[in-house]
């Protein structure tokens, strides 16, 4: 294991690059990164980055968005089967049938989303983002896609407008529901409840904060509180521990585990330094129509 390390550092200088890292990629993958984040963070690294080659620790839309940002730089992700099966939860032909419902609507498009749904969205967003950019918009009516979770929070902060929702759904919050978060109360009475909005709202209505999950982590760092019940991905275990040794963190569902994210393993980080495999590609028209959604992300959430 420390062999591995201590040739990925070096592949590191050697070849010009830095290693970013979703919060629920396995602890030891989070320890070799430059940059370990949420998804926004980590798509504003991937577009500042003065490296030559950007190693995305992540799933398969995180790599995309890296290379749709930073075309020329050598996008490299371990696992190119890591996925997001909630990316390709929405139908272009929908949207262009929203479009034409509707005059004076704005598609909303979760950055968990394939680079073609972004292609026919308005802008997109991330999880700590998406109310703030919703906000902004001057448009009455909103189609959120993918996450139907997701889109139904963002509907429960922002009262003055019209949302059409899709059925898009993450599989791993989902598998939490209120009668989860009741046997976690109750097992740990007193600790606080932290989850993602990509959970249902029977889940969300229970909880003390919803946030995304650099969100999470952050409220658990400045509360005075000392036990949480953590709803969501259980990687945020890593900086949560790490940065908290005094205080007590619990799984909402233990089980809640995203299997593509755990695909990323510091032998696959290895192996695409080594070799180049993994390399992200996208389509030059794709890329043209992709960015102009990630760039209004990039640009409202300042
Ligand atoms: P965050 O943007 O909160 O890190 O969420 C990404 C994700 O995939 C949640 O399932
Ligand atoms: Fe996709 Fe859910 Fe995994 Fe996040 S946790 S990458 S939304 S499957």
């Amino acid at each position: 294991m420390e062999n591995i390390k201590s040739r990925i550092e070096s592949l590191k200088k050697e070849k010009n690059a830095v290693i970013l890292a979703h919060y629920y990629v396995p602890g030891e993958v989070q320890e070799i990164a430059d940059y370990i984040g949420d998804s926004f963070y980590l798509s504003k690294i991937a577009k500042e980055a003065s490296q030559e080659m950007i190693v995305f620790c992540g799933v398969s839309f995180m790599g995309e968005s890296a290379k749709i940002l930073s075309p020329g730089k050598l996008v490299l992700m371990p696992d190119i089967t890591a996925g997001c099966p909630m990316a390709e939860m929405a139908q272009a032909d929908k949207i262009e049938e929203v479009r034409s419902k509707y005059n004076d609507v704005a598609v909303v498009c979760y950055i968990n989303s394939t680079g073609e749904l972004k292609k026919h969205s308005d802008v997109c967003v991330t999880s700590s983002n998406a109310v703030k950019i919703v906000k902004a918009l001057p448009n009455k009516n909103i189609y959120f896609i993918p996450d139907g979770n997701l889109g139904r929070y963002v509907a429960s902060q922002v009262k003055d407008k019209h949302f059409i929702f899709n059925d898009g759904f993450c599989h791993v919050h989902a598998k939490a529901g209120k009668d989860d978060v009741k046997a976690a109360k109750e097992a740990h009475p007193g600790a606080l409840v932290l989850v993602h909005p990509e959970c249902y709202m029977e889940v969300l209505e229970e909880a003390d904060y919803i946030g995304s999950t650099s969100g999470i982590i952050d409220f658990a760092s400045k509360s005075s509180a000392r036990e949480f019940i953590i709803g969501t991905e259980p990687g945020v275990m890593y900086k949560l521990t790490k940065e908290n040794k005094d205080k007590k963190f619990y799984p909402l569902l233990p089980g809640q585990v995203c299997p593509d994210m755990k695909k990323i393993t510091l032998e696959k980080v290895l192996k695409c330094m080594e070799d180049g495999s993994g390399a992200v590609e996208v389509k030059e028209d794709l890329r043209n129509s992709a960015i102009t959604a990630l760039s209004r992300m990039l640009e409202l959430a300042r």
